[in-house]
């Protein structure tokens, strides 16, 4: 099974560093991300733990819990976290780290990577990303393979359009930033722009005539 965009994701139970968790009761009402790595003590996941660690005060400012996952255990994994802290020079571990030694969970996400495998031929983990909202549906999921890490800085930006056009009618355009301005969604009409944008709203003149490139500076 794989997870749908807009679906309620998956609950689950799972041992994790932080003790026992029940996934959806863990989320409660907040933006969640569940993030795997393909396997504990490997030099990329190493890189890419540390960095979520450092980037945490980003992630706790805009309310969003973090979880990694993989088929190690939580013994494992614990032990991997003192190479984590030392590797990147952090001194605490906030988050916890699933464990899915039967991987349930990854079957259950579809986060198997059929070309990774552990020593016994069985299927690792790839690095997914799943970002949840406070309604426990499913926002946006990514999927790489093991060679190649991740840019949290990215799942930061990623974060930030969610969040802002949860609420508001835009959409975030190319290498939009936070601060930057947005494009107006085609379903508003040309009649609900100024009540709905009062900052204004520019329509794009484009060969076809057609009315459909509206920016406005990102609103508040
Ligand atoms: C890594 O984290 O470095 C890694 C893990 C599995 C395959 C390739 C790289």
């Amino acid at each position: 099974m794989s997870v749908k965009l807009g679906e309620i994701v998956p609950n689950f139970s799972a041992d994790s560093t932080e003790g026992p968790m029940e996934f959806h009761a863990w989320l409660g009402g907040s933006w969640g991300i569940l993030f795997s790595h393909p396997a504990d003590y490997t030099p990329v996941c190493t890189t890419e733990l540390g960095r979520v660690q450092a980037l945490s005060h980003e992630f706790r400012k805009r309310g969003v819990k973090l979880a990694a996952l993989s088929c190690d255990s939580t013994e494992s994994h614990r032990g991997w976290i003192n190479d984590i802290l030392a590797y990147n020079n952090l001194t605490e571990f906030s988050y916890p780290i699933i464990a899915d030694p039967d991987r349930d969970i990854a079957t259950l996400y579809g986060m198997l990577d059929p070309d990774e495998k552990d020593a016994a031929g069985i299927p690792l983990t790839a690095r997914a990303v799943f970002i949840v909202g406070p309604d426990k549906r499913l926002k946006l999921s990514i999927l790489y393979p093991a060679t190649t890490g991740r840019n949290f800085d990215e799942i930061i930006r990623v974060i930030d359009s969610l969040q802002l056009t949860a609420t508001k009618k835009v959409a975030t355009p190319v290498d939009w930033k936070q601060g930057g301005s947005c494009m107006v969604v085609p379903s508003v009409k040309q009649e609900e722009v100024a009540g709905l944008f009062p900052k204004g709203v520019k329509v794009h003149q484009v060969p076809s005539g057609k009315v459909y490139l509206r920016t406005t500076p990102q609103p508040e």
